[in-house]
């Protein structure tokens, strides 16, 4: 019996196949799209839709299948690939159920939209069939299965089980069906494996359910979503429409992105209002923008968190945090742990890796500090660099805050550079330096307090919080 009226939905995404078309090492579904694996689309698409349980057919490179799956998804291991109705079995066997509707999807269909599948499952809810299918009519219908459609029977013919004639057909069947749980049940135990790849086709049983129950096909009203992918060609024309996707969705929330030809951003990143994006930016993984920022011309950003106000032109971030007002670049590179207070500066040719940077301080150029913690209000010379590796283990430096170092100063970790000091030019410091003191020279020896500083304990002086105006190095 067809059980009609809020019958649960249950769904399977297909994605143990390898992807031969692919010429990939690596399985079709995890290939990403703007960031994200291939098959994480069809699964966000199907979450709306309501399902009681979302399956996932793994199978070739079924561990690394898992791992990037959402928690709530089930994944059902298929041994051997032995065709898209030997896929839809295996997700049957983990479905007690009786009744309600199995809704399949292909894993390498990823701009497969929400509202199409919600309406597949309502016109097959009303429809009272046995089996509902998606069409599509395309303009160059190569590789896909057509669509043969006569009193309540849907017969699709693979293009190489196709007869010329049947080529010639271009409406074209996208892999996405809602069947009766009982009807798809009785029909797999029907189907053989006669065709030219000896496999057990999903579409036999939807020939088999039209006969016994009637089935219907559903015609799909964007052409877009038709876009599969089976080849890397096929891949750079769904993610160019996945990326146009996001790039609208971020305008209309209140980015200016000046050039969305060139501005690559995944799926994952957040951007606040008038924040302006520039031409050639990259911003990717777990990226987060603040508001009112700059960013761009050729910022490439991963995993970085930038803060309300700041400016990140021509420059790398990798894991990197950047605080409100900042400004960063051109031609920075902040690796892992990087994180830059407020209102500091990290200026051209400098790479930063585990370091802390204040609020107000300034790396401004020629630069490698790395594994440092650099107090407030700091200054450092052009060509400042921190030797944090002897070769054997990396060792930290401590800059407290307002010290101001000379050009060409080398800093041999571990070292701490005490509050308001003052390296010379060129000074090799390899002793920690009292606060207050300058030193110079290589290596570097204590001559006199700091140039300002009248006290012996060496404190106070300089106001921290880069109140200090920038001195041009
Ligand atoms: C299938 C359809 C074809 C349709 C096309 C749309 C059949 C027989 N043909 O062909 O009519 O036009 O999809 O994309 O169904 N998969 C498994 N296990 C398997 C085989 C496949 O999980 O044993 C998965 C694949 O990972 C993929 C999906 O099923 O995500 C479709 O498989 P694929 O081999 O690409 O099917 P097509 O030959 O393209
Ligand atoms: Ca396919």
């Amino acid at each position: 019996m067809i059980q009609r009226r809020e019958a649960p939905v249950f769904a399977a995404v297909l994605a143990a196949g390898k992807g031969t078309r692919m010429r990939s090492n690596r399985a079709k579904v995890l290939h990403t799209i703007c960031g994200v694996p291939m098959v994480n689309y069809a699964i966000s698409a199907l979450q709306p839709v309501g399902p009681e349980q979302i399956l996932v057919v793994v199978g070739h490179q079924a561990g690394e299948v898992e791992e990037v799956l959402p928690p709530e998804v089930v994944p059902v291991l298929q041994e051997e690939q032995n065709g898209t109705g030997d896929a839809v079995r295996v997700a049957l066997e983990a479905v007690d159920e009786e009744e309600g509707i199995l809704l399949v999807v292909n894993g390498d269909g990823p701009l497969i939209s929400e509202s199409t599948l919600i309406e597949l499952v309502e016109r097959h809810r009303s429809a009272g069939v046995g089996a509902t299918v998606l069409v599509a009519e395309l303009e160059d219908a190569t590789g896909l299965g057509r669509v043969m459609e006569d009193a309540g029977v849907v017969r699709i013919v693979e293009e190489r089980d196709a007869t010329e004639e049947e080529k010639e057909v271009r409406l074209v069947n996208l892999g996405l069906y809602a069947f009766e749980l009982s009807e798809i049940r009785h029909a797999l135990e029907m189907v053989g494996t006669e065709n030219d790849q000896g496999e057990v086709y999903l579409t036999d049983a939807l020939e088999i359910i039209g006969r016994k129950s009637r089935a219907v096909t559903f015609r799909l009203k964007n052409l877009q979503e038709a876009n599969l992918v089976n080849d890397r060609a096929q891949l750079a024309v769904a993610e160019e429409i996945v990326r146009r996707h996001i790039l609208d969705a971020h305008m209309r929330a209140g980015v200016t992105v000046r050039d969305p030809v060139s501005t690559h951003i995944e799926a994952t990143v957040e951007i606040g209002r008038d924040t302006v994006v520039l031409p050639g930016t990259f911003l990717r993984g777990e990226t987060k923008i603040g508001s009112d920022c700059v960013i761009g011309p050729s910022a490439d950003l991963l995993d970085t968190v930038v803060g309300d106000g700041a400016l990140v032109e021509h420059s790398v971030g990798r894991g990197a945090e950047v605080g409100a007002g900042a400004s960063v670049g051109p031609f920075a590179y902040l690796r892992p742990g990087t994180v830059l207070g407020e209102v500091s500066k990290v200026g051209a040719y400098c790479e930063l890796k585990n370091t802390q940077v204040g609020a107000g301080s300034k790396v401004p150029h020629l630069s490698y500090i790395g594994d440092a913690e650099i107090g407030e209000g700091v200054n450092l010379g052009a060509g400042t660099i921190t030797a944090n590796y002897d070769g054997k283990d990396k060792h930290r430096t401590t800059i407290e805050d307002g010290v101001f170092t000379g050009i060409n100063t080398n800093l041999i970790a571990p070292i701490t550079i005490g509050e308001n000091a003052y390296l010379g030019a060129g000074s090799v410091v390899n002793k920690d330096i009292p606060a207050g003191k300058m030193a110079v020279g290589m290596p570097a020896r204590v001559i006199r307090d700091a140039p300002g500083k009248a006290s012996e304990d060496g404190a106070g002086g300089r106001s921290r919080g880069g109140k200090k105006k920038d001195q041009g190095h």
